[in-house]
């Protein structure tokens, strides 16, 4: 039976990896600067993660969540002290699309409103109202065209003072916005965006799946504003590959029974490999890391006169080129063996394993010596 081809594929086959490198099944090795989508946090099958799901899996690997599952709890409290929001609930789900429809879902559950703010360039996922907030119309379908969404330019304080009204369920925006192209949402704009959003009443969501987990140097990229979010949506780094989602809420937001659900959300499995990976960053003191290796990257970065913009926080960052070096990002990888991440039209995305070294990341400026002015 034939996949159903959604995917341009390169024509390479990793079958094995390891902290930030690949190997495929021609045993050449790459170097990983990209981490399948921002996935990779704490490194490609990093020991402690690995030993977590084994010891899981000879345990106890699912059951639904109409049992007790204490593994959560533990999982949530060290969730809570980490990111700097331990008064907050959290809800379990799979990936990143699924927790902010069930962000938006809460806020509109608890507003009783409907209408969305959302931003130029946002890209916040596939299911029906996460795509609908999604700045990009060919994958939005007519079934999912029917919520009630505004789309205003990020960091435009004008706009939305005209559009956020007491009519609106909530903002959703991305810390950083990464598949548009690593674009912060400065300090200025949060802090008004959520002032507004306490004026109005409207929620503010701040979709971290792709800038969280550390990945800037702060547990989650709004952090750097001061501000605090309604409620903040992960995924990606939080299971370093093992497909795991969730949503933290406002502790004055009161669940019921029914009124959010998933058959998978929430595994021991989802819990023994996501809480490895909180221990790691800790133990590995690997936002420090990020926050300094990144800073040395982006200086690096900017010393070729061929790199025309710069922009991110941590080991979260986007270069531009210009148009005749759109090829750049092809040629690290067939030439140099490196993975990075592209936004259109010509932004090179750099998304490493938190735990890169300094040593690995050389062999990108080393490529880039060969190929840049
Ligand atoms: C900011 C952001 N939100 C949501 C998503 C959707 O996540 P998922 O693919 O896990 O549904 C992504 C994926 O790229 C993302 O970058």
């Amino acid at each position: 039976m034939p996949l159903f081809d959604v995917y341009p594929l390169f024509p390479i086959e990793p079958v094995k990896a390891s902290g930030s490198w690949l190997w495929d099944k021609n045993d050449q090795k790459y170097l990983d600067l990209y981490g399948g989508h921002a996935v990779i946090s704490i490194g490609h099958g990093h020991p402690a993660f690995t030993k977590a799901i084994t010891d899981q899996l000879h345990q106890i690997s699912f059951y639904s969540n109409s049992v007790q599952n204490s593994l959560q709890s533990t999982f949530a409290d060290k969730l809570g002290a980490l990111s700097g929001y331990p008064d907050y609930r959290l809800f379990l789900c799979n990936s990143g699309a699924e927790a902010n429809e069930n962000a938006l879902k809460i806020a509109s559950f608890v507003t009783g409103r409907k209408k969305i703010i959302a931003f130029r360039k946002a890209f916040h996922g596939r299911t029906s109202g996460a795509v609908a907030a999604t700045d990009n119309p060919k994958i939005v379908s007519p079934f999912n065209a029917g919520h009630e969404v505004v789309f205003i330019p990020l960091n435009d304080e004008q706009a939305l003072i005209e559009v956020l009204k007491t009519d609106v369920a909530a903002v959703i925006v991305e810390g950083i916005q990464g598949v548009g192209g690593i674009h912060i949402a400065e300090d200025k704009f949060l802090q008004t965006l959520s002032r507004r959003c306490r004026e109005t009443g409207a929620l503010l969501i701040l979709d971290e799946i792709q800038s969280g987990h550390g990945r800037t140097g702060k547990f989650f990229s709004h952090q750097f504003s001061g501000i605090q979010a309604d409620l903040i949506t992960m995924a990606k780094g939080m299971g370093n590959g093992f497909p795991v989602g969730g949503v933290l809420i406002r502790p004055d937001i009161q669940p019921w029974h029914g009124m959010l659900g998933t058959t998978f959300g929430g595994s021991y499995l989802a819990c023994a490999a996501s809480l490895a990976v909180l221990e790691v960053i800790e133990r590995e003191n690997l936002m420090q890391h990020a926050a300094t290796l990144g800073t040395q990257w982006m200086n690096q970065l900017k010393g070729y006169k061929e790199v025309l913009a710069v922009r991110g926080r941590g080991l979260m960052i986007g270069f531009d080129l210009p148009e005749n070096r759109a090829d750049l990002r092809k040629t690290l990888l067939n030439t140099y063996h490196i993975f990075t991440g592209e936004a259109k039209p010509n932004t090179v995305r750099l998304l490493p394993s938190l735990a890169i070294t300094e040593e690995e990341g050389a062999g990108l400026f080393s490529a880039l010596n060969a190929e840049l002015t």
